[in-house]
């Protein structure tokens, strides 16, 4: 959650003011962090968990399956991931989503959050 507080701090956020950070840490151990990266072209923005996951396969291609992902907003407590970014999470087979809120760490199965989904293995 410090990795995904101080990424928020990076996220460019000029339209919404809503500043979000992600980090992942996957199976082998690695922290891969990102921020919202939102463009004038309004759809063209990038969702803080997307941008931790393309950091991660760009990384390193031995270590590429997700552990737990923690989301930080200053402007949600708690800040959950929008329904692209939860498929996008699944497909490196997330298992867990942290979350803060007003009394503390939250951690939640990625079962509960994206149940019957849809994954690489039905393919
Ligand atoms: N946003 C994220 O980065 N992650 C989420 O889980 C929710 C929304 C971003 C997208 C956009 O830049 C801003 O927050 C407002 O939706």
């Amino acid at each position: 959650m410090g990795a995904a507080r101080v990424a928020s701090g990076r996220a460019y956020a000029p339209y919404s003011n809503f500043l979000v950070g992600a980090a992942i840490v996957t199976t082998g151990g690695a922290v891969h962090a990102g921020c919202n990266v939102e463009n004038a072209s309004y759809g063209l923005s990038i969702c803080a968990e997307r941008n931790a996951a393309t950091t991660m396969v760009s990384a390193d291609p031995e270590d590429r399956q997700i552990q737990m992902v923690a989301v930080f907003s200053p402007s949600a407590a708690p800040c959950f991931p929008c329904g692209a970014c939860r498929q996008f999470l699944r497909e490196f087979g997330c298992k867990e989503v942290v979350v803060e809120d007003g009394s503390g760490l939250r951690l939640y199965p990625f079962e509960e959050i994206l149940p019957n989904s849809f994954g690489p293995e039905v393919l």
